[in-house]
């Protein structure tokens, strides 16, 4: 089975790598370079508690599911690829100003503590700044995004994947009714099946209904001789969230994200985002007015019209499959997308309902 795929971020790499090993041959095309949009741009979160508060119980449960695989596909990604990706089930800790919410939370999930001010304070004496309470997620982890795509992109190679950097693909080619593979400035890919898995610039190849959403962090260094537990939990303030990034490369710095915009793909960055961020950050940890700003950056997150990922098949002729509109957990939910659509290409499971990208098919013809 030949499959093509669009777009070598965290999502096309990784199911890359499942249909190779599964015995498929997987070209991919990237517009770009392997792991440098979304994946790239990201925090690495693997956030359970502070990105699902609102979301439906198939989202839930596919994350749930998710964040248990995420230990051996780490293991795995590590031994496989050489390269170690920084994960770390460090758990989570949610600050908030209206303590009756946060205990009731924490009434109705066993999986998070109820802790006072003086509780967190006791725990984590440089959390000084304003909150009435917090919520301990002990479960939730984070990975090194950056490490991730390249050990990604050196899994798929030792599989016998093709990548294809710098190539983007301008058509999806169709005959006697099923697509039968893609075109691109170079040259033409034939596949048994294409899987469009290209993050906020899936609308840009093909008609599904994705958009990007600007999102800018900074990552800010201690003083020399200021010392900061690195391997401390992800904090969650108002607005805000906090992630200690520890050994390795890029290690020794705490990322501070995000902002969320409706800008196109814009990826310019603002002063006024980098005020935000540091002031936010400032209030939840006051002594980072004293750190300094060691990098900025923005990254585009893909968006579907109702917040729920696309994934399956796609458009009127068999053959196309999305694995796009993750939103803000496209590395929360890696594992499961990687197994869910190499097991799906291989027509050996069906899409999850609430994921299905053909609730917006019938949008259009309804
Ligand atoms: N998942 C982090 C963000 O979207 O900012």
């Amino acid at each position: 089975m030949n499959i093509v795929i669009i777009g070598a971020g965290v999502a096309g790499l990784s199911i890359g790598w499942r249909l190779l090993q599964a015995g498929a041959n997987v070209t991919i095309l990237e517009r770009a370079q392997p792991g440098g949009g979304a994946t790239w741009a990201s925090a690495g979160m693997i956030a359970l508690a502070a990105e699902l508060e609102t979301s439906p119980p198939a989202e839930v449960s596919f994350a749930y599911q998710s964040n248990d695989l995420w230990p051996s596909f780490a293991a795995e990604l590590e031994e496989v690829s050489g390269h170690p990706i920084g994960f770390a089930r460090s758990g989570a800790l949610l600050l908030g100003n209206d303590g009756a919410m946060l205990a009731s939370r924490a009434t109705a999930d066993p999986a998070l503590t109820f802790l006072t001010a003086e509780d967190v304070r006791g725990r984590w004496p440089m959390l000084t700044g304003e909150y009435s309470g917090g919520l301990w997620a002990p479960n939730e982890a984070h990975v090194d995004n950056r490490a991730l795509g390249r050990a990604l992109t050196i899994a798929f190679l030792k599989a016998g994947g093709s990548l294809k950097p710098t190539e983007a693909v301008v058509n999806i080619f169709d005959y006697q009714g099923r697509i039968v593979g893609v075109s691109t400035p170079y040259t033409r890919y034939p596949a048994d099946a294409v899987l469009l898995a290209a993050g906020a610039w899936s609308g840009q190849v093909a008609d599904v209904p994705v958009t990007p959403v600007k999102g800018e962090m900074i990552a800010l260094t201690p003083p020399p001789g200021e010392d900061f537990d690195f391997a401390g939990p992800v904090i969650w303030g108002p607005d805000v969230y906090l992630v200690p990034r520890g050994d390795g490369e890029g290690g020794g710095r705490l990322l501070v994200g995000a902002t969320v915009e409706e800008a196109g793909f814009d990826t310019a960055l603002t002063k006024g985002a980098l005020a935000t961020l540091r002031a936010r950050a400032e209030r939840v940890i006051p002594r980072l007015a004293r750190w300094k700003l060691d990098e900025h950056w923005a990254g585009l997150r893909p968006a579907s019209p109702d917040g729920l990922p696309l994934l399956g098949p796609w458009g009127d002729k068999p053959g196309l499959f999305v694995a796009s509109g993750q939103y803000r957990n496209g590395i929360l939910f890696a594992p499961a997308i990687a197994d869910l659509m190499a097991q799906m290409i291989q027509g050996k499971a069906e899409p999850i309902a609430a994921f299905d990208p053909r609730r917006f098919n019938k949008d259009k013809t309804s």
